[in-house]
């Protein structure tokens, strides 16, 4: 992890004028091998660049003379306040952008005052990143239980308000181009909060980048409704479950306790072909009612899509990779500066004074 190139940074910081652009910029600072970790997906890219596509293809009916003065995007997610209803999405090993990584987008988003998630594979321990931020933690369910059973320890007593088990890593997504640039940590970016060295450990498994052979050892692929239920009974924090596509699985989850639902694809990381979240959503919503609440990822890129997800039924999304870029140029501050003004900027122009005008707005698919 090396310090941004001042000048990209104030190219960064001077031109941003979509969370696009910075992607852009940090393909300026970054090595390839780190860009292709962050941008790819898994398999042929189908779901990475259809998920783009389908929230393209919804398109919002606007309200006009609403009488509004000034939009409010404020919300609650889950059980915390937001001033947008935006939360950081949980990433693993932001020290790969950014010396500072995790403490330094953990702070934007404080500053923001949005959630921010902590990746269990986080590259600062939890305990620091708690200490900069209203935070959730994100659980990935581990073959030692008794890992997974303290991890949910540590995230509470660092004050985490809520625990996002993710559920769809049985294995990792087969990215190739991880595979192709033979991806691995450098030695300065670790699990910081397991024990494993990943960089280490897993170098040479043919076929197989060291992130995804480390996922391979550690991870377990048989995570159940029951684990759920056995996190549930042990954790006074609500239960949000990361990673649900299919309103029978959306179900089940509210049966087992959870109280939100992100409704994602991983950012099209994991099973190649699978549906676009956005696709997903309304049958979910029609699952669940308001027994969840339901958080939209994969793709969310501008206040636009923010309003789109809202108008659809969701309560908020996660934003990943767009601040991952911000991070590599030290922009992330700016960067969720910009994706505020663009949730105002569109909630204005749709006639919606508050999030609960947004989820009232009348979409069409487009045709073709
Ligand atoms: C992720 N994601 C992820 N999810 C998770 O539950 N735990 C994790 O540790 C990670 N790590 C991770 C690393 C990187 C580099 C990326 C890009 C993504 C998935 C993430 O939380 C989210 O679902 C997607 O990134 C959302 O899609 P967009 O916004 O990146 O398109």
């Amino acid at each position: 992890a090396t310090a941004p190139d001042p000048a990209a940074v104030g190219r960064g910081a001077a031109q941003a004028c979509c969370l696009d652009d910075y992607e852009r910029f940090a393909a300026d600072v970054l090595p390839t091998p780190v860009r292709d970790f962050v941008a790819g997906g898994s398999g042929t890219e189908t779901t990475l660049r259809d998920n783009r596509a389908a929230l393209d293809s919804v398109h919002l009916t606007p309200r006009v003379m609403a009488g509004v003065e000034a939009a409010d995007p404020s919300t609650r997610l889950v059980n915390t306040a937001a001033a947008m209803p935006v939360a950081v999405a949980p990433m693993a090993y932001q020290r790969l952008l950014h010396p500072d990584g995790e403490l330094m987008l953990a702070r934007a988003a404080a500053s923001a005052g949005i959630p921010y998630v902590i990746s269990t594979l986080s590259s600062y321990p939890l305990e620091e990143i708690a200490g900069a931020a209203p935070t959730w933690f994100q659980l990935y369910w581990l073959r030692d239980r008794a890992v997974v059973e303290s991890l949910a320890e540590r995230a509470a007593a660092a004050g985490c308000s809520a625990l996002m088990v993710t559920v769809d890593v049985p294995v990792m997504g087969r990215r190739l181009r991880d595979v192709r640039n033979a991806f691995a940590l450098p030695a300065d970016v670790v699990a910081a909060n397991l024990a494993t060295k990943v960089h280490q450990a897993h170098t040479a498994v043919p076929g197989l980048s060291a992130v995804a052979a480390h996922t391979a050892s550690a991870f377990s692929p048989t995570v159940s409704w029951a684990d759920l239920e056995w996190l549930g009974a042990r954790s006074d924090l609500p239960l949000v479950v990361k990673g649900i596509l299919d309103p029978r699985d959306a179900r089940r989850a509210v049966e087992v306790g959870a109280t939100g639902i992100v409704v994602s694809n991983h950012g099209g990381r994991q099973l190649d072909g699978a549906v676009p979240s956005v696709d997903a959503l309304p049958a979910v919503v029609d699952a669940v009612g308001n027994s969840a609440q339901l958080l939209l990822d994969s793709g969310i890129r501008s206040g636009t899509d923010v309003l789109r997800a809202l108008a659809l039924g969701a309560s908020g999304v996660l934003v990943g990779r767009p601040l991952l870029w911000a991070l590599s140029l030290g922009a992330c501050d700016q960067a969720l500066d910009l994706l505020r003004t663009e949730v105002s900027d569109a909630m204005m122009l749709a006639g919606c004074a508050d999030v609960a005008a947004a989820a009232r707005l009348d979409t069409r698919r487009a045709c073709g």
